[in-house]
């Protein structure tokens, strides 16, 4: 046990969910919880609850859930123990000093591995300069790097052989399942280790903190996927960490630029634009979004001006706009990508069309317009049917009325005639979010259980019961106080509600207030998302105390029936358990 229990159920205690969630989401009441857009998984309705009571989370879109530590860290990609401290430093709790035995290890194991990664990188970079870099080397210099710009991204050659990486480290003693917990080398299956990067142009990754989390490798010739990148690793994981961030992170400019390639990125740096970064191999990620906005407030896409790149610009925009970030597009006129068009036109001509940027809305509707043709009356009309939402979509009022006058003047009808269909819109989007909220909070709980819960109960009725007594006692710790000491997790039906009784129980030994969010810290995390899902689905009781003796005696005449008892002793047994319950 890593921290004391007094220690975890006073932080607890102190720091606020919502305060904390808010910092990151925006949130809403409604009800008895607020609502938001999931910062797990992308949405445009909100699906993402938080309880002030219960100090959990849950979305009911991704399944995601937890208390105020664990949303820490899947939000901030932060240890246990990181979490802690940082809600500690918040609320003014000074940790226990002593650090235990296990967070010590899991520190020196992480120094190890970024250790390991760091002479890896070294190792690349001069197999680069060295003989067998030579046709690496040409390669990046034909595509107008400088020796300069490969020094300072640090860029590597994976080597000529298979395992020449694995070889170097075997000599200096490091643990071959190290390099392969890191993604560097693959086990062969002749028990051998061969590099995963061999024969590759190598990228380090390194983190705004400096440090070397991951690699991403280009082929140049030969079969092949044209780039890899290391799996996701202690170190490294790639939805929430962007190229060259650690550049970008020191640069003057009030804006980023978001471009799709490595290579792209390495270009714009060395014409000057020292603010370009990459999502990593995958599509950009909400995680990277907010990334980006602790840097800045403006980013500008730059991505292919392909049909793809279009698409992935869209997507982008989306993300981007969720994390309140300003959203430019640049539009490459010439050439497939910034790469291309750097090296065509040089710096001064990107300068200009950096200048000439365009707002998300223009982008969005550029794009409207080329898929309709505008001087025919049936595309006037599949325009206006497509621009018609997003323009009903922005919230700042003088930019509504800007665009409401532009594309009634690009279709041709008056003004008044498309703000008219633009409120039809809004009530529309208005409607639909009320009802995709009323229907969540409405499910009964089968429809819940079926698609999140992984325990199937073999007591159902006891089991309900022992669910409900909990979220009644979690709710009301008075409740909990009167009657803790009628029942125990021996009368349970369900091993792990059992577990979590005697959490609760445990608890109110030590603490006069007992919550949801405690109770998950004493749990495995099967148990906890089990939990959640509970706490998630239970209701404000009319009159609590009548339910929890409702609930006490199923459990106790469910638990005698289940013990295998004659119908006397049973009927007894009932009896004696029935005055333990209506008994003062
Ligand atoms: P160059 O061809 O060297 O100019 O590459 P680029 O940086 O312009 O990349 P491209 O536009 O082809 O792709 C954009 C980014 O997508 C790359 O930088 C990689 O991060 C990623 N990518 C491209 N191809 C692959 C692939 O085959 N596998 C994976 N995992 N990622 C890829
Ligand atoms: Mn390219």
């Amino acid at each position: 046990m890593p921290l004391s229990q007094e220690f975890r159920d006073e932080l607890l205690l102190r720091c606020d969910i919502v305060d904390v969630v808010s910092k990151t989401v925006n949130l809403k009441k409604r009800g008895s919880n607020y609502w938001g857009l999931c910062p797990f998984h992308n949405e445009k309705t909100p699906s993402f609850s938080v309880s002030a009571d219960k100090q959990i989370f849950k979305c009911f879109g991704c399944g995601e859930g937890g208390n105020v530590i664990s949303f820490v860290m899947k939000s901030e990609n932060l240890t246990y123990i990181e979490a802690v401290r940082s809600l500690a430093e918040q609320y003014g709790m000074s940790m226990p000093d002593d650090q235990t035995e296990d967070a010590k290890k899991a520190a020196l194991e992480r120094d190890e591995l970024l250790s390991i990664n760091r002479q890896a990188a070294k190792f690349y970079f001069e197999s680069l300069a060295g003989e067998n870099g030579k046709q690496a080397l040409e390669y990046l210099l034909n595509r107008g790097l400088t020796k300069q710009t490969i020094q300072s991204f640090g860029l590597g050659w994976g080597g000529s052989g298979w395992d020449g990486l694995a070889l170097e480290m075997r000599k200096r003693g490091v643990d071959p399942e190290k390099l392969v917990r890191l993604g560097l080398v693959r086990r062969g299956r002749n028990g051998g280790y061969y590099d995963t990067f061999r024969q590759r142009i190598i990228f380090p990754i390194i983190d705004t903190r400096g440090r070397v989390v991951a690699f991403g490798g280009r082929i140049i010739d030969g079969d092949g996927a044209k780039y890899i990148n290391s799996q996701d690793t202690p170190l490294f994981n790639k939805s929430q960490n962007l190229f060259a961030a650690n550049f970008a992170k020191k640069s003057k400019r009030d804006y980023w630029i978001l471009a799709e390639g490595y290579m792209d990125v390495i270009a714009l740096h060395q014409a000057g634009f020292d603010c370009a970064v990459a999502s990593l191999g995958t599509s950009l990620t909400q995680e990277q979004a907010k990334l980006i906005s602790q840097h800045v407030e403006k980013v500008i896409i730059s991505y292919d001006s392909d049909n793809a790149g279009m698409i992935a610009a869209k997507r982008a925009i989306d993300i981007l706009k969720r994390s309140e970030l300003q959203v430019r597009v640049l539009h490459v006129p010439d050439g497939k990508d910034p790469d291309e068009f750097l090296k065509k036109n040089g710096a001064e001509a990107f300068q200009k069309v950096l200048k000439d940027t365009m707002s998300d809305t223009d982008y969005i509707l550029s794009e409207i317009m080329a898929q309709n043709d505008v001087k025919t009356d049936d595309g006037k009309i599949a325009f206006l049917s497509r621009a018609v939402p997003v323009v009903a979509a922005i919230s700042n009022a003088v930019e509504k009325e800007i665009y409401t006058k532009k594309i009634a003047g690009i279709a041709g009808i008056s003004v008044s005639a498309v703000e008219s269909e633009i409120k039809i819109a809004e009530k529309k989007t208005d409607r639909k979010n009320n009802r995709a909220i009323q229907n969540k909070a409405r499910s009964p709980v089968s429809v819940l259980q079926s698609s999140g819960r992984k325990e199937r109960y073999k007591n159902p009725t006891s089991a309900f019961c022992e669910e409900k007594l909990i979220c009644l006692f979690l709710t009301d710790n008075d409740l909990l106080k009167k009657y803790k000491d009628r029942i125990s997790s021996e009368d349970f039906s369900s091993q792990t509600l059992a577990r979590i009784f005697d959490s609760v129980l445990r608890h109110s030994e030590n603490s006069d207030v007992v919550n949801a969010a405690m109770i998950m810290e004493d749990l495995s995390e099967q148990d906890a998302r089990h939990f959640v899902d509970i706490m998630s689905d239970s209701e404000r009781s009319m009159d609590a105390e009548k339910e929890v003796l409702t609930c006490m005696e199923k459990i106790l005449f469910e638990h005698s029936k289940s013990a295998g008892v004659d119908d006397r002793l049973l009927a007894e047994a009932i009896q004696k358990k029935r005055n333990r319950t209506q008994g003062g």
